[in-house]
């Protein structure tokens, strides 16, 4: 009986084991899109695109002047409805119709424009929307500005952003500080994935720098990104794996990955339409050339 017993907990033991060490299928992706089609009276901005980001990875998203890109980021985002598709997020299917939708899954865009209120402080930026209130009698409502002003300051503290005062207006910001306000409101409320449109266009090399850390911060912080840019080299520097939309079509999904110049080369072609890994009759493992690469770029 003991000796059966011995077995039987070593037969136990062993199948745990075996359990354990099976082979886990492919983590399940923080958002998929899958077939977003999207038209604007006869213009098809979006013909049936699906998009993979994972937990804690940078996707660059490129592609020519109309290609689809920003009109794909407000479907996620909330701005716009898709005419065909379909958005999971960790593995669930999800109906976002709105940006409220969207921020409750966790997901907030940065947008070209920034949507910032100039003559309002860094303070109230951060928290347009969501204001803290101290005091509430009947329909009337006081700020916490306290309140507001130290989350607001601990949050640019976390991110490293350096701004002198969070009552500063923002309107005296410079461009990269405004670009780091915007980014930081993003992400101040849980957000679990970021969504930048074009974050370093008309700034300087010394703010595209610190735009880019800023990224590289949130990633170290374990947040999931993805960032539109014109620029490559950006798109290089802070990039896990990138997207190149042409013609409301994804062309190109490959990680970022060799020396730069070769990068730039590679996406160039597919930006043009000289490369295309999704087009009729084209296998859908892109880039097997390159999958020996190894260096991914953080
Ligand atoms: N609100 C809209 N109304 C009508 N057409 C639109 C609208 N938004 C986008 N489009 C059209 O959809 C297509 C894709 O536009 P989108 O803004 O997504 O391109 P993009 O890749 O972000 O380009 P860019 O790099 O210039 O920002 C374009 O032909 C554009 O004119
Ligand atoms: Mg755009």
């Amino acid at each position: 009986m003991t000796k059966f017993s011995f077995f039987q907990c070593r037969h136990t033991f062993i199948y745990f084991l075996k359990k354990e060490r099976k082979p886990m299928g492919e983590a399940i992706p923080i958002v998929e899109m899958r077939n977003i089609r999207k038209s604007f009276g006869g213009v098809q901005a979006l013909r049936g695109v699906d998009l993979v980001l994972h937990h804690n990875e940078v996707l660059g998203l490129v592609g020519d002047n109309a290609a689809g890109k920003s009109t794909l980021m407000k479907i996620l985002s909330g701005a716009y409805i898709p005419n065909e598709g379909e958005i999971f997020i960790e593995g669930k299917k999800a109906h976002i119709i709105n940006p409220w939708d969207a921020r409750r899954q966790g997901i907030e865009m940065v947008y070209q424009d920034l949507a910032l209120a100039n003559n309002l402080d860094v303070a109230a930026n951060v928290f347009m929307g969501r204001e803290a209130v101290s005091v509430k009698l009947g329909p009337i409502s006081i700020m916490d500005e306290h309140h507001m002003g130290q989350e607001t300051q601990r949050l640019l503290d976390r991110l490293k952003i350096d701004i002198s005062s969070v009552r500063l207006k923002v309107e005296s910001l410079s461009g990269g500080q405004r670009q780091a306000v915007a980014i930081a409101r993003a992400t101040a409320f849980n957000t679990k994935v970021t969504i930048m449109d074009e974050p370093t266009a008309a700034l300087s090399v010394a703010a595209i720098g610190k735009v880019l850390d800023l990224v590289r911060e949130l990633k170290a912080q374990g947040c999931s990104i993805i960032i539109i840019s014109h620029r490559l080299e950006d798109i290089y520097q802070v990039s896990d794996r990138m997207m190149v939309l042409r013609h409301g079509r994804k062309v190109c999904d490959t990680p970022v990955a060799g020396d730069i110049d070769d990068f730039r080369e590679r996406v160039v072609a597919y930006i043009i339409g000289a490369r295309d890994d999704f087009a009729e009759g084209v296998s859908k493992q892109p880039n097997n050339e390159h999958e020996e690469v190894q260096d991914i770029v953080h």
